[in-house]
């Protein structure tokens, strides 16, 4: 308790400083946009453009498509609904042999590219392991902000689909992926979200992918850098991604031939 209270009145005196004060002094002034950013304000000089192709949806699928959906509302750190339908979509026109998803977390993406795949199909599906989630567990900020939050793969643990599932633990970015070398036909990135997880996880997907695959990443926004700028990076210098495209209305990239 004592710890707590001295903890309280130095954030209540810091602040009553700040806000007053603090605003003459350029340092203090630093520390303003980073309570307003606590509270949902968006920075400006955080936001990065997009440098790629939209793609509207109705040009991605021109024709009905019909879609079997699980746990449509989702929750914090998952995809959102028309996310998971684009997603699910792609798997029904795509028709892929295996898959492959970098972070699991609940398995409410992995259930649904499941779901929708082929009877004979395989979904490969990667995480953390459970020391390095208890870790993250630990401290719970930035881009370890989900890890660790739910079990991992508990939407999909009593599912029939489950059947098509293979669970893998490992830090992305020292994972062996050789076993995988290009014998996946669909790859969805949502890991690690800072540049070097982001490249590294981009590099292993394009060695895991077969001739005609599909891979698509979560969070391209103008507000996550770690996924704008390495995308746009392979955009520019790397012939492989002139298809790229932003899906219309999503935060998912999209790379098909
Ligand atoms: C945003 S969540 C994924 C959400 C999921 N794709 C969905 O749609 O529900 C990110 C996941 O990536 C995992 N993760 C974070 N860093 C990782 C790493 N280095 N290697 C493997 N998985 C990682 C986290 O534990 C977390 O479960």
């Amino acid at each position: 308790m004592w710890q707590f209270l001295t903890k309280y009145f130095r954030a209540l005196a810091g602040s009553l400083f700040l806000l007053t004060v603090g605003v003459l002094i350029g340092k203090a002034r630093g520390r303003l946009a980073e309570i307003a950013e606590f509270f949902g304000w968006k920075n400006p000089a955080k936001s990065y453009p997009i440098d790629f192709p939209e793609i509207p949806l109705s040009v991605l699928f021109p024709d009905s498509i019909s879609l079997t959906l699980f746990d449509f509302d989702g929750q914090d750190g998952n995809v959102s609904a028309l996310e998971l339908v684009v997603l699910s979509a792609l798997v029904r026109k795509h028709q892929p042999r295996s898959l492959f998803e970098f972070g699991t977390f609940d398995g409410r993406t992995t259930r649904n590219l499941a779901e929708n795949a082929p009877e004979t199909a395989r979904v490969f599906t990667l995480d953390l392991p459970d020391d390095a989630l208890a870790a993250a567990r630990l401290n719970p900020k930035g881009d370890i902000k989900f890890a660790g939050k739910v079990e991992t793969g508990y939407k999909y643990k009593h599912a029939p689909s489950a059947a098509k599932i293979i669970e893998l633990k490992g830090d992305s970015s020292i994972f062996d992926f050789s076993p995988y070398h290009q014998s996946i036909d669909f790859i969805f990135i949502d890991g690690a979200h800072t540049e070097s997880y982001v490249a590294s996880d981009t590099r292993n997907a394009l060695a895991m992918l077969r001739g005609g695959g599909v891979t698509l990443w979560h969070d391209c926004r103008p507000s996550c850098e770690g996924v704008t700028q390495v995308l746009n990076r392979f955009y520019k210098e790397d012939a492989r991604f002139r298809n790229l495209r932003r899906i219309k209305g999503t935060n998912l990239a999209l790379l098909c031939p």
